[in-house]
């Protein structure tokens, strides 16, 4: 399973990005009115140019021929774009055109199997189920990526699934034994992913053991 950041925070991106194992950056607009740019396309550009993986940036609009157009606006803005269409009927409508003009799609807010198949067959390159937006709803979000993966599979979909919308390690743990493709975390749980006490401890403890003799 890979690993994207979730923000747009250019600080956590670049902080993230040292330690080697960041494969791409997904954004949306409310995590980018977080960061509050002066220019959205400057913003997009500057994460695409720190992480060379594919950075995902959503359309702004919700009407299929608008939304087709920004797309296409956006995927010129870097190489690594994908461009983020939300999963809804006209959403669905322009991931079917933007795809055979091979724009990257990642269909995005999905929160059934049903929107999942359909991305699919439309021919975005990722879907993203939202698990944690579905645990609060009280439903079990890790069974839907679970579901979506075993059904790519049996019909071999070359659509790749990123577990999106998570909220702590554990999600990170569920998400690969699912077998997403993709988990797509914020910063706070990739230091969370890293961080066990008794590794702490046991650093302490071997480094106060060494300086006991090295004296
Ligand atoms: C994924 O692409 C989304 O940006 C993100 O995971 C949404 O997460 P949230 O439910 O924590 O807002």
């Amino acid at each position: 399973m890979r690993i994207f950041l979730d923000t747009a925070n250019v600080d956590q991106i670049k902080q993230a990005a040292k330690l080697g194992i960041i494969s791409g950056v997904t954004t949306n607009p409310s995590l980018m009115s977080k960061e509050a740019p002066a220019d959205y396309e400057a913003a997009v550009k500057e994460v695409c140019s720190i992480i060379p993986g594919p950075v995902s940036a959503e359309v702004l609009v919700e009407e299929a021929g608008a939304m087709i157009e920004q797309a296409r606006r956006i995927s010129t803005w870097a190489p690594n774009i994908v461009v983020k269409i939300p999963a809804t009927t006209t959403g669905l409508e322009a991931t079917s055109v933007l795809a055979k003009e091979n724009i990257k799609i990642n269909f995005t807010l999905c929160f059934s199997l049903n929107q999942a198949l359909l991305g699919a067959l439309a021919g975005a390159t990722y879907v993203s189920p939202f698990v944690g937006r579905l645990d609060d709803a009280g439903h079990d979000g890790m069974q839907l990526v679970k579901d979506i993966v075993d059904v790519f599979k049996h019909y071999q979909l070359p659509t790749q699934v990123i577990a999106a919308s998570i909220r702590h390690p554990q999600h990170c743990v569920a998400a690969a034994k699912a077998g997403a493709h993709i988990a797509t975390v914020p910063y706070k749980v990739l230091m969370q992913m890293i961080h066990h006490p008794l590794t702490d401890i046991g650093v302490t403890r071997f480094l106060t053991d060494w300086q006991g003799v090295s004296r």
